[in-house]
């Protein structure tokens, strides 16, 4: 397959459309962005690259992060973490918080905010240094051990972040968070605000194309059935109240982050990831999922 001319002739595609949609305003540093980046990189589990435009510049992947979170959590607790938060789609948006009383504050799915929240409380209860500790599984995942997260980003979202607080005071009252609110929280600001490029971003993907194990260091980040739940609920719940938008028009597990980013996967095949900050009005780039699906009819090949 040429990616490389595939990526660019997309990119060059994206590049005419008009910017629709907003930055993240309600983080303050988000909406700092340049509202024209896009960038796009593609890495195959033969280690092909490919790559169009700010591919090598560095953004903030915010809720992509959750499903590393999630990788984590999923790899210490094995099946008990299902006690804990569901692998339902929400159909909500990302930060709702109508569902969790009626569920007793069992979170639908990982992905959405007050089930990243669960998991979060999770690895707190379960690493010595939370922070520093999934710092770690970032750096060997990414194979990168400059990989961090953004103070600045993580602060702005600390300033802003009321909503997160009501979804982990409700979870606390209802009996679902072990740890202090303000340490889930800490944990929880820091894991959005990890930065990435998108040839970092698909290349750390590349284990969920690979049934968990990392095709270039040989490295079992988890288990093959592992790898295809994680990818079953990136597929169901990696895009909020636009997930089945995004099966239907792309047909590729995958997760969006509010400061524009998504990665998709095609198990077997390759990771890719792609960034443009202007979002849609469900959260998710809306430049980011035109190209995919532009990538995906154009290559003939999706999970489907
Ligand atoms: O909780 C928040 O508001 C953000 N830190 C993460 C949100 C996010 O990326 C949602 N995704 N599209």
């Amino acid at each position: 397959m040429q990616y490389q001319s595939i990526l660019s002739e997309i990119g060059a595609q994206i590049g005419e459309l008009p910017t629709v949609g907003r930055v993240a305003a309600y983080i303050p540093e988000l909406a700092k962005v340049d509202t024209r980046k896009f960038g796009v990189h593609i890495t195959t589990i033969e280690d092909v690259h490919a790559g169009y435009g700010d591919a090598t510049e560095k953004f903030s992947i915010q809720s992509i992060a959750k499903v590393l979170a999630l990788v984590l959590a999923y790899r210490m607790k094995e099946e008990s973490l299902w006690e804990r938060v569901g692998v339902e789609p929400s159909g909500t948006p990302f930060n709702s918080l109508i569902q969790l009383e009626h569920d007793k504050g069992i979170p639908r799915n990982p992905l959405i905010n007050a089930g990243a929240i669960v998991v979060c409380d999770v690895l707190i209860s379960l690493l010595a240094n939370p922070k520093a500790d999934f710092l770690a599984f970032l750096r060997e995942v990414s194979d990168n051990p400059e990989t961090t997260y953004s103070s600045r980003i993580a602060n702005s979202e600390k300033a802003t972040g009321f909503q997160n607080a009501a979804l982990v005071n409700l979870m606390k009252a209802l009996g679902n968070i072990e740890n202090e609110v303000d340490t889930v929280l800490d944990f929880y600001f820091h894991l959005c605000s990890v930065e990435m490029t998108c040839r970092e971003l698909s290349r750390t993907f590349l284990f969920l194309a690979n049934e968990g194990v990392d095709p270039c260091s040989n490295l079992k980040i988890i288990s093959s059935s592992q790898s295809k739940r994680i990818n079953a609920i990136m597929q169901l719940c990696g895009f909020y109240d636009e997930a089945g938008e995004f099966s239907f028009n792309v047909g590729l597990p995958g997760k969006s982050g509010v400061g524009g980013g998504i990665v998709a996967v095609l198990p077997g095949e390759y990771s890719i990831a792609v960034w443009s900050p202007p979002l849609n009005e469900k959260g998710n780039s809306y430049k980011g999922m035109k190209f995919l699906e532009m990538f995906t009819t154009e290559t003939a090949h999706s999970i489907f």
